[in-house]
C-alpha cells in the first residue's frame, strides 16, 4: 500500500484529502518536486529541495522546513514505501483559503504533499539495452516563466499529449525565433562535432536539476566540451545527436525528430560517453 505525507501526518495515499478550496487545486498556486531514488539512494535531493525553496520564494509562499527536515520526511517516506525505485514526488500549495479569490490570502497554512511511485530501474549507459526516443516539435505555447517549477502544468501537459497522441515519446519546443526552449517535461540538448550545447538558463526553460548535475559532471570531467547558448530549430534538425534530461529519464538519447532521422538514426558515441559519467557519478549529488 502506498503511504503518503499530508500535512504533518504519514497515513494511505487513499485516504489522504485536502480541500476543495486549497488554491493548489483551484488556481495551480503551488511548487513541485520530483526527486528519484532508486533503491533508497536519492539523486539530487539538495538541489531539488533548493529549487522548490527558490520557487516558493518567487510566489510569496512562507515556508521554511530546514534541509534536515526535508531529509528526515523524505527518509521516513521512502521507508514506509520499501525503498525499491521510487519517484518522490513533493508539492507545497499556498494552502485552503476560505473563498475563492486571486490575490494571496494572509494566514493560511500551505498544503505539503508527498507520495511515491514506482520508476523503472536507473537507466543504463549501455547504448544497445537502451531505446532512442522518437519526437515531434511544436511551438512553445507556455507561460513567461517556465523557470518556476509551478503546479499550474496544462500548457505542459497540452504540449506532451499532443506529441504522445502522435506516436511521439515527447514534443521539442521552440519559440517565436525558431529557437530551441525545452521539451514538454524535460531539458533539451544538441550534440555537433562533439560538443554538447543546451540553451542557457532563462525564463523560457526550467533549470533542471538534471541540467544542472550533468552539466557539472562533463565541465568536471572535461573530455566533452559544453555550451550554453541559443540554439535553433535548424541546428537541431542537422544535429549529430540530439539528447533530453530529466530527473526520471537520466540522459534519453533521441534518434528521430519529425520523422527525420537525427544523423544516421542511431544512438550516438557522445551520449554513450556522457551516460557513463552520468551514472557513476549521479548519487554524488
Ligand atoms: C518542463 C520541464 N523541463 C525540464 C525538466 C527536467 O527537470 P529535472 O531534471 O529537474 O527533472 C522537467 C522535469 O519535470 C520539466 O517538467
Amino acid at each position: 500500500m502506498s503511504i503518503a505525507f499530508l500535512n504533518g501526518e504519514f497515513l494511505p495515499l487513499s485516504e489522504a484529502r485536502i480541500s476543495p478550496l486549497d488554491r493548489g487545486f483551484l488556481f495551480g498556486d503551488g511548487i513541485y518536486e520530483v526527486v528519484p531514488s532508486y533503491q533508497g539512494k536519492l539523486v539530487g535531493m539538495v538541489p531539488h529541495i533548493e529549487r522548490m525553496q527558490s520557487g516558493l520564494a518567487s510566489i510569496g509562499i512562507k515556508f521554511d522546513w530546514s534541509m534536515d527536515k526535508w531529509q528526515t520526511v523524505i527518509d521516513q517516506l521512502l521507508e514506509q514505501n520499501g525503498k525499491g525505485n521510487l519517484g518522490v514526488y513533493i508539492h507545497v500549495s499556498r494552502g485552503a483559503d476560505t473563498k475563492r479569490f486571486h490575490a494571496y490570502p494572509d494566514n493560511v497554512e500551505p498544503t505539503v504533499f508527498l507520495f511515491c511511485y514506482d520508476i523503472p530501474s536507473s537507466p543504463t549507459a549501455d547504448a544497445s539495452k537502451t531505446k532512442g526516443l522518437k519526437v515531434n516539435t511544436q511551438q512553445d505555447l507556455r507561460w513567461q516563466r517556465c523557470n518556476i517549477k509551478s503546479t499550474s502544468l496544462l500548457g505542459n501537459v497540452m504540449h506532451f499529449q499532443q506529441g504522445y497522441a502522435n506516436g511521439y515519446h515527447e514534443s521539442l519546443l521552440f519559440n517565436e525565433n525558431n529557437e530551441l526552449t525545452e521539451a514538454s517535461s524535460c531539458n533539451a540538448y544538441i550534440v555537433k562535432d562533439g560538443v554538447v550545447i543546451t540553451p542557457p538558463l532563462d525564463n523560457q526553460i526550467l533549470p533542471g536539476v538534471t541540467r544542472k548535475i550533468l552539466l557539472d559532471i562533463l565541465r568536471k570531467d572535461g573530455s566533452i566540451t559544453v555550451e550554453e547558448r541559443v540554439v535553433n530549430m535548424h541546428e537541431v534538425k542537422n544535429a549529430d545527436e540530439v539528447w533530453i534530461t530529466s530527473s526520471s529519464k537520466d540522459i534519453a538519447a533521441v534518434i528521430e525528430v519529425d520523422g527525420q532521422p537525427v544523423a544516421d538514426g542511431k544512438i550516438g558515441p557522445v551520449w554513450q560517453k556522457a551516460m557513463q559519467l552520468f551514472s557513476e557519478q549521479k548519487f554524488n549529488y
